[in-house]
């Protein structure tokens, strides 16, 4: 069986781009490190011509299907410094496996686990000086898969590109970890049955643009999505998962198809179960929520993803009525899940459940360029 190779092309040292010397404001997605990954799919090769090489702009046919139709599925995961200078890669496996399962959803190639892995590691071992070492920033990591064939009509691509790119980042909210407030969006549905609700592509995000601008216009973080087809129970807010407490019991829409399942909301519902708190994985109607605070137990709103890690909501407008939670302050469940899950990816608390892949970057010899055999 043919072995992938994956060929790998350091940018020389002079032509190195200079790391942020503030990490403090580092904000969102905005800055980009050195090198980036790519691999390219056809048939009857399968994934090839897999390289790391110099982050910059790449060539496609104006006719590529990806720009046409939205052929493309992407990933978000981060790399977190931990004090001794290793790099903590957080459930990786998690976003590898969605990534893929996305990709079936959308008619697009899977990719071996293993070529990801390695893609990883390259990545970092070349750029582990952008992996910030502040606490509160981290090393964004954005696996992205696009439709490349140039073709009119519309049907599946025959060819694609798989890339991954970087960058440090701090907070992905203004706010930082203060509470947001959210408005529950009534007119704009985000996935309906059937649709692609669960699927990391850009279509939800596109169809998420316009309910958050007329959100922002009116002094609101994000939008929080109801079900398409009653426009009754709550599902996530584009950027995140979310959750209520309720009394002692933590809330979570279930992972019906119509919501991402997020490796973040995973996460915390481990925790919360590891701590005995009473999680419930249903369907919630906003009547609830609002009954809920009418009648004073609605104790805590919070979001959570790789992004927003955990996002207290302060406050929730449906209907024109502002509704605050927790007089706009950050509950102490949102705080501790907040702590312990910082706390494990930069490796100061025990990685109890093993969600991390520990890497020791700077043992290589990073400026040459090498061809390394992979084992798929
Ligand atoms: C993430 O949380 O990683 C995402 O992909 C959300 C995106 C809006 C930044």
């Amino acid at each position: 069986m043919a072995k992938t190779t994956l060929k790998i092309e350091p940018v020389p040292a002079a032509e190195r781009k200079p790391k942020p010397q503030d990490e403090t404001s580092l904000g969102f997605g905005r800055i980009y490190s050195d090198h980036m990954f790519s691999a390219e799919w056809s048939e009857p090769k399968g994934w090839h011509n897999a390289r790391v090489s110099k982050y910059g702009p790449i060539a496609m046919a104006p006719a590529a299907l990806v720009l046409h139709y939205g052929q493309t599925v992407f990933e978000g995961l981060k790399a977190y410094r931990a004090a001794g200078g290793d790099i903590n890669l957080f459930r990786p496996d998690k976003n590898i496996e969605r990534l893929n399962n996305s990709a079936r959803r959308l008619d697009m190639p899977p990719l071996e686990p293993e070529l990801v892995s390695a893609a990883f590691e390259a990545l970092l071992e070349l750029d582990h000086e952008w992996v910030p070492r502040s606490q509160g920033a981290s090393l964004y990591i954005r696996p992205t898969m696009i439709a490349t064939e140039p073709y009119i009509g519309l049907k599946s691509s025959s060819t694609f590109l798989f890339f991954i790119i970087t960058g440090p980042v701090g907070a992905y909210y203004p706010e930082g970890f203060n509470p947001v407030r959210i408005r529950v969006e009534e007119r704009y549905s985000r996935a309906g049955p059937g649709g692609l609700g669960s699927v990391k592509t850009a279509a939800n995000y596109a169809a998420s643009l316009l309910a958050e601008k007329e959100a922002k216009k009116k002094g609101f973080t994000q939008v929080l999505w109801l079900d398409a087809a009653h426009r009754k129970y709550v599902e996530e807010v584009g950027s995140m998962n979310i959750l209520f407490k309720i009394g002692e019991r933590v809330i979570t829409p279930p992972l019906g198809g119509t919501i991402l399942p997020g490796v973040t909301r995973d996460s915390v519902i481990q925790l919360l179960k590891s701590w005995d708190v009473p999680v419930e994985e249903r369907q919630l109607s906003i009547a609830e929520v609002i009954e809920a605070h009418a009648a004073g137990t609605l104790e805590e709103v919070f979001g959570c993803g790789t992004a927003a890690v955990i996002a207290p909501v302060g406050m929730l407008d449906y209907q024109g009525q502002g509704y605050q939670v927790r007089e706009g302050k950050t509950g102490p469940l949102a705080q501790r899940l907040f702590d312990e899950l910082i706390g494990i990816q930069y490796g100061r608390l025990p990685d109890r459940f093993r969600w991390l892949v520990r890497l020791q970057p700077g043992q290589k010899n990073a400026s040459t360029p090498t061809v390394r055999t992979l084992a798929v």
